[in-house]
């Protein structure tokens, strides 16, 4: 992990924000250098949905206007980071438990640019915990199917976060899975088999949703589409 690698992203996928833009802002420290270089940038007439409580605050107290979805149900663009990068720009999301208003808010952008240090670009995805949201009620047995489908994908267990206070609640107030590191081989198929599980929400498989990559480096960026 390199800070440095994250704000050189961070600035340079700013760049690609035009005044008059609605724009998606991610959530995670990658996404919060870029949401200060668009601060920064001071664009006149931004509108902005952040996709947590923790990124509106950020982007409040640095003067961003703000929106919601209701108000602005398209986007222009939305930018946030990624916990893995696979072929295809296929993605694992929601280390930071904010997964479910992410993937709202990238379904409702026509362009989606997904910024991250070089160390989160893989060959496979599964070396991070696939996270997965899961409705509190009921959650046991929901994690058991969970398991099961898990299981069926040559995959370890999941297991519900924890942080210092029990278990970790997201924005909307569900819990979080996270799967056992493995490799997922089919992702596409592990996606419709985990959504079909009534009490999962959503999960971390972000598909055929991100546009382009901005890789931060040492110094500076690339690209990968
Ligand atoms: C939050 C996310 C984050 O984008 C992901 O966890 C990457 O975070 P960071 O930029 O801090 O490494 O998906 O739900």
């Amino acid at each position: 992990m390199s800070d440095i690698q994250k704000k050189n992203a961070g600035y340079a996928a700013a760049q690609y924000v035009e005044a008059g833009m609605k724009v998606g802002l991610g959530t995670g420290s990658t996404a919060a250098w870029f949401v200060k270089a668009l601060a920064e940038r001071n664009l006149p007439d931004l509108k902005c949905v952040p996709t947590s409580e923790r990124t509106a605050d950020l982007a409040r107290e640095l003067g961003l206007t703000l929106t919601t979805l209701e108000d602005t149900p398209r986007l222009d663009l939305t930018v946030d980071g990624a916990d893995e990068i696979g072929p295809d720009l296929a993605l694992i999301k929601g280390g930071g438990a904010a997964l479910l208003r992410e993937k709202l808010v990238w379904e409702a952008s026509d362009r989606c640019i997904v910024i991250a240090d070089a160390a989160k670009v893989v060959k496979q995805l599964g070396q991070f915990p696939l996270p997965i949201e899961v409705v509190a009620f009921g959650h046991k047995t929901s994690g058991a199917r969970i398991n099961a489908v898990l299981a069926a994908h040559g995959m370890g267990e999941a297991t519900v976060r924890q942080a210092d206070r029990g278990m970790v609640r997201t924005d909307g107030g569900n819990l979080i899975y996270d799967a056992d590191k493995g490799v997922i081989a089919d992702p596409v198929k592990l996606a419709a088999d985990l959504k079909a599980v009534t009490g999962v929400v959503e999960h971390g498989l972000f598909l055929g949703l991100a546009d382009l990559a901005v890789i931060g480096t040492d110094d500076g960026h690339e690209t990968l589409k």
